[in-house]
């Protein structure tokens, strides 16, 4: 397969972020350390350090510089999944009880803020304000993302557009950075750094839509946590907002609520399923992953170039 392929390609420099990251959040004793090293151990694609690494290629390609931008990101991205894990009431992440559920609400925050610190820690290893202004700015968006998708819980006639920003705001753009910052950390033409932030941001598009598609469609063992948990949390997801086009549905969906149980729920959900609205999900999903395509296309040709084709490609049909 082809992804193993990639991940063969990277092996020894993924060992090396790996190492650091362990290095990094064991660098505190005591639960803190003990709750990031947990979440660390259960796995994860680690695709945000894949992409710095894959866009570094395109400039002067140093692994001891360019690793601390991949442990960087791939710490704003647990950060970001354990203060997730508290707002969706998550009990499950990477097929391992998530921190909430094995401390606290309470600790799992102070562990999120950690891991945050740990990252600012390890981007300062970079003299460059602009990677520093980057990150800030991606933290904030995520933010957002997150309080938007608590504002917009159970708001059924919420416009498509609504859909898109949130999910921008809460994944695309952390992916866009891992581009943009692989390639400025390596000094690539600022052409080609920008070029890769919009081939991670259409990637990114792609990647939360097919994350929404795989929550009806996935099984817990493929996914590491439980299939069909945003609906019955409210969260109106792209299968959603398509399946709510259909009149003979509209009812059902509408009359979902945090009452709504598990039998009813599962009813609704196999309804959603029989419509076409997953295949239109990947539809867009697919549109994303063209325009990403087209992207890379005005990147000059490397290995990394094939690897990121292989890569997009992979995030439209993958199946965890
Ligand atoms: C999960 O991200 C949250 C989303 C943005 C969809 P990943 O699917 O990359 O999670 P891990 O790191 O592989 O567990
Ligand atoms: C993605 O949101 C998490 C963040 C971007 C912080 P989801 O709630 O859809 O992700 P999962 O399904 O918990 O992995
Ligand atoms: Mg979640
Ligand atoms: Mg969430």
């Amino acid at each position: 397969m082809k992804l193993k392929a990639m991940y063969s390609f990277l092996s020894k420099d993924l060992a090396a972020v790996e190492q650091e990251l362990e290095r990094t959040v064991q660098s505190e004793y005591g639960p803190l350390g003990e709750a990031a090293l947990h979440l660390l151990q259960a796995g994860g694609k680690r695709i945000r350090p894949v992409f710095v690494l894959l866009a570094a290629r395109f400039g002067h390609y140093d692994l001891e510089r360019i690793k601390h931008v991949a442990v960087a990101l791939e710490l704003i991205h647990m950060a970001s999944l354990v203060h997730d894990d508290v707002i969706d009431d998550a009990d499950l992440r990477r097929g391992r009880p998530t921190i909430k559920a094995k401390w606290s609400n309470r600790f799992a925050m102070y562990t999120g803020d950690y891991l945050f610190a740990r990252s600012l820690e390890r981007m300062a290893e970079l003299d460059d304000p602009r990677a520093h202004q980057v990150l800030a700015k991606t933290i904030v968006e995520v933010c957002r993302g997150e309080i938007e998708q608590i504002k917009d819980k159970y708001w059924f006639e919420q416009p498509l557009r609504t859909y898109l920003r949130r999910i921008r705001r809460k994944t695309a753009l952390l992916i866009a950075a891992s581009c943009q910052l692989g390639a400025l950390a390596a000094g690539a033409p600022e052409s080609v750094a920008k070029r890769l932030y919009w081939f991670g941001h259409y990637v990114g598009m792609s990647f939360q839509i097919t994350d929404d598609i795989l929550d009806f469609t996935g099984t817990e063992e493929q996914l590491g946590k439980p299939a069909g948990s945003d609906l019955l949390q409210g969260n109106i997801t792209l299968p959603v907002l398509y399946a709510l086009r259909d009149e003979r549905l509209k009812a059902a969906i509408t009359a979902v609520s945090p009452e709504t149980n598990a039998d009813e729920m599962a009813a609704v959900i196999s309804a959603i399923k029989r419509t076409d609205a997953i295949d239109q999900s990947y539809a867009l999903s697919d549109r994303y992953l063209e325009k990403a395509l087209r992207l890379l296309g005005e990147l000059p040709a490397n290995k990394a170039r094939t690897l990121l084709h292989d890569l997009a490609l992979y995030i439209g049909k993958r199946d965890y």
